[in-house]
């Protein structure tokens, strides 16, 4: 997690950095900070808090300054304050160094350092620890220094570094956190992500793992792990700066929910050729391929697993193989069993998930073909899939996933029917009943958000309680694991989601008078069983807001309130189902005074393990 960014050139440093760093706050915001040159000393400043207390602190100074680095925080080590807030110096700052990452050697490091130099550590970071090892190893020529540093880390990161003898340079590395570099005229930046540099330039350079980059204001070079020059083709962002701005809505989460229609119009549309035939972006998966499929594994984290969910219940449905979709933390550690037959399918909206990535790694290690469900172009778990899959849900900056999860259920569609038509699992009359619903979902999905009133009213009579209940059968399940995890973690409302055949089981003693119950009712072949399940709630005194597909008017009876969405295939009502969700967590969020965008404990991008 956390942001880093980087400026060399002409402008004034200060208001480059802080605008970037307000583009990946998403990443991390405990506490911020810069480092930059005055009269060739490096002077840091950072605020515990958000970036705003940081730059109203800097508007107030008068910094004249041309490089610089910045950094907002995700803590990892040390609680979020000012001591532990990067930039981190060595003894005589003359270095200054941000990180994203975890260096996890650094205790041993440090007590080395503390030994052999009695180095005085003033923070509980992993990074102060860089910021030294890079000054011991300084002998006039900074670049030979952080390459010298950087053969004792162990972990993962992205750094940027300047030293205050050499004003002319900025160097960056990185290992397994993301790194960008943009090139602009006369004027050169690092970044964790696009966004941090759209106001200046589209050349991009999409930095690769162990490469190492030295900006001088007119020059970039980038180095591999052997020191030898590294010829990186330039990468032209094509998306609108504005897709990362708000646009008119109070906040990007709800900006991004609207955007739902849209995403999905797009991920779809840009799939379907005249004869309404899948085109995946050129992946070529064969009858043959298929054939040899011995297992699917479907791994992610959070929203990214609940879309899994439903992309193994689709394949299984139309492909008729077994899938497995497992949480990344856990898949790597369970000796998950995978050869060159295995199809693994990572699903990422950032594309920089460390669990995910981790999981990748492990299973192209045992040979499996890894194909993934991304969003961001040009990512690390883009660029180490053999096959890429790209939902257009375009920049998601809200940390509450939404539009990239609706994206990522559409892409499952695609894929099922592409492999069920490639291997001919699937007929021709199935195939067209699916596509040419799936074809209809953005207007479902708008015509679900122009009756955003009722969640919205749903969420002024029920923003007050200390728990809520998701529950569902079927398919209905994994909308309501993902409403309940969207509930929670921007209303920090406690919330629980079970599948409602297993409520009895146990879960159903925590019932009692007035406890919110949402129902999710979307499955007709299940609807007599959910039925069921609401009363025995409500017979234990729930309050029970039901979720159901128009038409099934027998609901009503049963339930307290019923939030209709339109009729559609059982199959595709994931996509619809949890619009009404989203909503009623932004709107009980809203109502609790949370900061919906930048929910407490949070980052968008969780780039440790
Ligand atoms: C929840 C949320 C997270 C992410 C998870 C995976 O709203 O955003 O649960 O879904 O951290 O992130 P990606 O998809 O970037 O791998």
């Amino acid at each position: 997690m956390c942001g880093i960014v980087g400026y060399i050139g002409d402008k004034q440093a200060i208001p480059v950095l802080i605008n970037g760093l307000s583009k990946l706050e998403y990443r991390g915001y405990d506490s911020a900070g810069v480092a930059y040159f005055s009269e060739n000393k490096i002077v840091v400043n950072k605020e515990k808090g958000r970036l705003s207390v940081l730059s109203n602190k800097l508007n107030g100074m008068d910094i004249k300054t041309n490089i610089g680095i910045g950094h907002t925080r995700w803590a990892t080590h040390g609680e979020p304050n000012v001591l532990n807030a990067h930039p981190h110096i060595n003894g005589d700052s003359s270095i200054a160094v941000i990180h994203n990452g975890i260096i996890e050697n650094y205790l041993k490091l440090k007590e080395w350092m503390i030994e052999e130099y009695g180095t005085d550590f003033k923070s509980e970071t992993d990074t102060e620890v860089i910021a030294h090892l890079i000054g011991y190893f300084y002998d006039g020529d900074i670049l030979e220094a952080v390459n010298k540093a950087i053969d004792k880390m162990e972990g993962a990161y992205a750094i940027g570094v300047i030293c205050s003898k050499e004003p002319d340079r900025i160097i960056a590395v990185r290992k397994d956190s993301p790194l960008i570099v943009g090139v602009g005229e006369g004027e050169n930046f690092i970044a964790s992500d696009i966004p941090a540099i759209l106001n200046y330039t589209r050349n991009v350079y999409l930095i690769e793992n162990d490469e190492v980059v030295e900006l001088t204001k007119n020059e970039v070079k980038i180095y591999d792990k052997f020191g030898q020059i590294v010829n990186r083709e330039i990468y032209k962002v094509t998306w609108d700066a504005s897709s990362a701005e708000k646009e008119g809505f109070e906040h990007f989460t709800l900006k991004e929910i609207y955007e739902q229609p849209k995403c999905v119009e797009e991920t779809v549309s840009r799939r379907l050729d005249n004869d309404d035939y899948i085109n995946l972006d050129g992946i070529k998966i064969s009858k043959k391929d298929i054939e040899n499929i011995n297992k699917i594994y479907i791994i992610a984290c959070g929203t990214a697993y609940h879309a899994g969910l439903v992309g193994k219940y689709a394949i299984e449905k139309i492909l008729k193989i077994p899938v497995v979709t497992e949480v990344a933390s856990e898949f790597r550690y369970s000796d998950p069993i995978v050869d060159e037959n295995t199809l693994f399918i990572a699903v990422s909206q950032s594309g920089e998930t460390l669990d995910t990535l981790a999981a990748l790694r492990e299973a192209k290690r045992k040979g499996a073909r890894i194909l993934s469900v991304v969003n961001v172009v040009g990512s690390s778990v883009a660029r180490e899939s053999d096959d890429v899959f790209y939902t257009w849900a375009g920049p998601e900056i809200g940390v509450a996933s939404t539009k990239a999860y609706t994206t990522q259920l559409a892409a499952f569609y695609l894929l099922s029917l592409y492999m069920g038509k490639v291997s001919e699992k699937i007929s021709d009359d199935e195939y067209f009943k699916i596509l040419n619903e799936l074809k209809t979902m953005p207007n479902k999905v708008k015509e679900t958000l122009d009756s955003s009133e009722v969640s919205k009213q749903l969420a002024a009579e029920q923003f007050n309680n200390e728990s809520v209940f998701f529950m569902g059968r079927g398919l209905d399940v994994y909308t309501a694991y993902e409403g309940s995890l969207k509930f929670k973690e921007i209303s920090y409302v406690n919330s629980f989601a079970i599948p409602a055949g297993e409520l009895k089981h146990g879960t159903i003693a925590l019932i009692e008078k007035n406890t919110l119950v949402i129902a999710i009712a979307n499955q007709e072949n299940l609807f007599q069983k959910i039925l069921s399940n609401i009363k025995e709630v409500k017979a234990r005194g729930a309050y029970v807001v039901a979720i159901a597909q128009e038409g099934h008017k027998e609901i009503e009876k049963v339930a307290d309130k019923v939030i209709w969405i339109p009729k559609t295939l059982d199959l595709l009502t994931p996509i619809l189902g949890i619009i009404p969700l989203q909503l009623f967590a932004y709107y009980v969020s809203l109502a609790k005074g949370n900061d919906v965008d930048k929910p407490r404990n949070l980052a968008k991008s969780v780039t440790v393990e």
